[in-house]
């Protein structure tokens, strides 16, 4: 689905129980695609950024980039960016409310006019989210932050000044804030226990194609030597691995056969071991990753256990989908949330679904029942990756399943539904006044 936003009332409309049979291709990185954009900003010029996924959250990232003056141009699956008139430096309440991900635009605002003012994001459904890390790590650049009327106004008397950044947690919107705002600082930056995803990798080969001098990259040290200029660039998003995660589980949970196109298989090393480890054949291929869960389906999918963790260790962002698959294994799992405190919310909608689920602070124990572990049921999308693992479910439960509040999956899953149907999913958007 591309431009017309879902309406909040559209269902999804799932028919389980047929094993999905082919191969997706995967779009861009949602998660790359919102730092590049905003990576635009450091410096004037016109930009082409290349495989950026059109999705809720990047429509959104756009509406705030017009908001400071910033002309953005789609052309296919490609941005052309302008960043010439950037004539302010203030993140609404409306637009942040929608997009935490706003929080984006402080580093290189800072850097290049030393001043911005942005929204401080609220809690969202997963957690709490502070972002102390950001804060503390401009002020260690020479920034003065306050609170005020609900927005961070943030002020450099002179240029930002190189130091050192330590973050208690490897924060990913923090190591990529810093990094775009320590690119123009006066001097050197060196970031410890930073985050290294494969997303900050591509960021990191942005701002180096922009002039930037960073050592470290995909390591949890970086060193930043400031620049006094840079200039504009054309560059690639990445795949998205968390949308290649979940669809490989989804064929898996059917008991289908088939994969992911367009991928990059090293940035999933964790999920294809836990995959195997539930006895799904997996093969890994360039650019590539298949998956063949037909005879596993006639013994059942052994138990896993998981902890979510910095990359490259599992992805909290694959957690949900992979508990939907747990569901229908022979023996009990136990899934750890170290990131979030606050994301099992799919767990309530799965036992809907039948699913044995039982939560103990942030350890989830899943007493599988076994391939016909599941039937379908009226149930509630809550955040992005939730409504995701309530897709995976749907597929593989007996019986209709309808999915409310899908503007959540929209936020990160580029025609889903239309995918979905291609590897022979009975799937379709509804809007509940269209009889
Ligand atoms: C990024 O969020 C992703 N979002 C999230 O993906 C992902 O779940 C998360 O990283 C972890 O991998 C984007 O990249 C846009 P963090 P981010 O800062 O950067 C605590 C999705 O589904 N923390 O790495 O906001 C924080 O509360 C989304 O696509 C602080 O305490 O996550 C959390 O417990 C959801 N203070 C932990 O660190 C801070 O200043 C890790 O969060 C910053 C973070």
């Amino acid at each position: 689905m591309t431009i017309k936003e879902v309406g909040k009332m559209e269902k999804l409309i799932v028919e389980g129980g047929v094993p999905l049979d082919g191969e997706v291709e995967i779009s861009g990185a949602k998660n790359a695609a919102l730092p590049l954009i905003t990576a635009t900003l450091l410096c004037a010029g016109r930009y082409r950024l290349k495989n950026v996924p059109d999705l809720r959250d990047t429509r959104t990232m756009l509406r705030l980039m017009e908001h400071l003056g910033i002309t953005c141009e789609r052309d296919g699956k490609d941005l052309e960016i302008d960043t010439t008139n950037l004539n302010s430096a203030e993140a609404p309440y409306e637009l942040v409310k929608t997009m935490r991900a706003s929080v984006l635009v402080l580093g290189p605002l800072l850097a290049r006019t030393g001043v911005a003012r942005i929204s401080l994001p609220g809690g969202c459904a997963i957690g709490a989210r502070p972002i102390n890390y950001h804060l503390s790590g401009f002020e260690q650049l020479g920034v003065k932050c306050s609170l005020e009327n609900g927005y961070i106004e943030a002020k450099a008397e002179n240029r930002l000044k190189g130091n050192v950044v330590y973050f208690d947690m490897p924060s990913v919107t923090a190591t990529e804030n810093l990094l775009m705002a320590a690119t123009l600082a006066r001097g050197t930056t060196i970031i410890k226990n930073a985050a290294k995803e494969p997303e900050i990798g591509n960021l990191i080969d942005m701002l180096t194609l922009m002039g930037a001098d960073i050592e470290g990259k995909n390591t949890d040290l970086l060193t930043v030597h400031g620049r006094d200029n840079l200039t504009s660039c054309e560059v690639e998003i990445i795949p998205d691995r968390i949308e290649a995660g979940t669809y490989l589980i989804g064929i898996a949970a059917t008991g289908g056969q088939g994969g992911v196109k367009n991928c990059i298989p090293e940035h999933l090393p964790s999920l294809i071991e836990k995959m195997r480890g539930a006895g799904i054949l997996v093969e890994v291929q360039d650019r590539a990753i298949m998956v063949d869960a037909r005879e596993c389906c006639k013994k059942g999918f052994k138990e896993v256990d998981i902890t979510t963790m910095p990359y490259p260790g599992y992805p909290t962002d694959l957690q949900a989908q992979f508990m939907a698959l747990m569901t229908l294994a022979n023996g009990v799992s136990v899934i750890h949330e170290t990131i979030f405190e606050n994301r099992f919310m799919h767990v309530a909608e799965l036992q809907r679904m039948g699913a044995s689920i039982s939560i103990d602070g942030r350890r989830a124990m899943i007493s599988g029942k076994g391939l016909k572990g599941l039937t379908g049921a009226p149930v509630m999308a809550t955040d992005l990756r939730a409504s995701s693992s309530l897709v995976i479910a749907g597929l593989a439960a007996s019986g209709m399943t309808e999915i409310a509040r899908i503007y959540h999956l929209e936020r990160g899953y580029e025609s889903m539904v239309e995918k979905l149907a291609g590897l022979g999913a009975d799937i379709a958007r509804v809007r509940p006044d269209s009889s």
